[in-house]
This record gives C-alpha cells, sequence and structure tokens, in this order.
C-alpha cells in the first residue's frame, strides 16, 4: 500500500514535469502559397485560412524568382499596423527580404514573436499588395504540442 502511493505520487509528479517542459513540441516549417510560391493573385489570406493555425517558432518560407527581363520582383516587407496593411502604405514598414532573397530555397522568417505579422510584397509602390493580394496577416499562437 505504502510502495504503490509511492509510485503514484511519482507518475503523478512526473505528469506535472512532462506538461511544464514543451521540449516535444516541433515548429513546422510552411512554404507560403505552396506550389504557387510568392507571386502576383494568389489569395494568400485564403493560404493562411488553410494552414493555420501558427504556432510561436514555426517558421515561413518566401520563395520567388530574381527578376530579369520577363518576370517581375517580389519582395517581403512588414507592415506597421492593420490601417497601413489595409491601404498598402509602405511608407513606415520595414524590409523583411529584398528582390534577390527569394531565390532557391527562399527566405525563411521565424514566427519569433506572438504577435500580428503584416506581410505584403512592397514592390511597385503597394501595387502588387493592392491589386496582386500579395498580402497576409499571421498571428502565431503560444507554443503548444501538435497532435
Ligand atoms: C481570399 O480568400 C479570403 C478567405 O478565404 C476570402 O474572404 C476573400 O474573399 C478572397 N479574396 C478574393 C479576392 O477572392
Ligand atoms: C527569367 O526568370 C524565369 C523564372 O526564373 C525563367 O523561367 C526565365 O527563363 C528567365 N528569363 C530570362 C530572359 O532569363
Ligand atoms: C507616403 O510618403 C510620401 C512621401 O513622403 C507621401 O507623399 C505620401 O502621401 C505618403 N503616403 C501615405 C499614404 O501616407
Ligand atoms: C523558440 O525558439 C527559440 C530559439 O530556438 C527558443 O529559445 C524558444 O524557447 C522557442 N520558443 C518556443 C515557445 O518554443
Amino acid at each position: 500500500m505504502e510502495a504503490r502511493g509511492v509510485v503514484a505520487a511519482a507518475a503523478a509528479a512526473m505528469l506535472v514535469l512532462l506538461a511544464l517542459v514543451p521540449e516535444a513540441c516541433r515548429a513546422e516549417q510552411f512554404i507560403v502559397g505552396d506550389a504557387a510560391r510568392w507571386t502576383w493573385g494568389y489569395n494568400y489570406t485564403d493560404w493562411v485560412v488553410k494552414k493555420g493555425p501558427f504556432f510561436q517558432n514555426d517558421s515561413l518560407v518566401f520563395r520567388y524568382d530574381p527578376p530579369n527581363a520577363t518576370t517581375h520582383a517580389h519582395s517581403v516587407y512588414m507592415m506597421r499596423n492593420l490601417a497601413d496593411y489595409q491601404s498598402c502604405n509602405l511608407n513606415a514598414s520595414k524590409l523583411v527580404a529584398g528582390v534577390m532573397q527569394g531565390a532557391g530555397s527562399g527566405f525563411e522568417f521565424v514566427l519569433q514573436k506572438r504577435k500580428v505579422h503584416y506581410f505584403v510584397c512592397g514592390e511597385r509602390g503597394g501595387i502588387h499588395c493592392n491589386a496582386g493580394q500579395m498580402k497576409f496577416i499571421v498571428k502565431p499562437k503560444r507554443s503548444i504540442c501538435r497532435d
């Protein structure tokens, strides 16, 4: 009886420890737009709805070709707030990845902070963001173990 109680207490303590240490949780990597990659006219808002939720430390990979005579340049900027995001006003935005950085395996952005991230393409003074739909919002959730 006594020994069984000790074992039970130890087991309970283990469960508490397991619950406190999230080391088994893994971050995932997402290719933005999947096969479409980061391009004009794809609905990234829809992509986020289908892929989400995203968790802290997940990463987003932006893939786009460097510009040449026949293809348009793309880039990744982060907007300061929702109003700038909605109006595609890049004045106070921050460059995340330049026109050359999406080449090859792409540019990886780790969602380290649990804040709202407003991503847009900054090319053509906001036209890619506006008319091209190259914009999406992601707010990573607290890292918890996935099923
Ligand atoms: C893009 O997808 C979102 C979410 O599914 C939807 O609400 C929106 O109407 C779509 N936009 C266009 C232009 O189709
Ligand atoms: C421009 O880049 C695209 C995509 O990488 C490629 O398919 C095309 O051949 C390139 N065109 C020229 C003229 O280099
Ligand atoms: C962005 O900055 C430019 C140059 O300072 C200014 O002319 C323009 O009105 C600003 N746009 C917005 C939407 O604030
Ligand atoms: C995210 O990754 C960093 C660096 O690897 C790590 O220090 C941090 O504990 C991680 N955060 C979460 C919530 O997993």
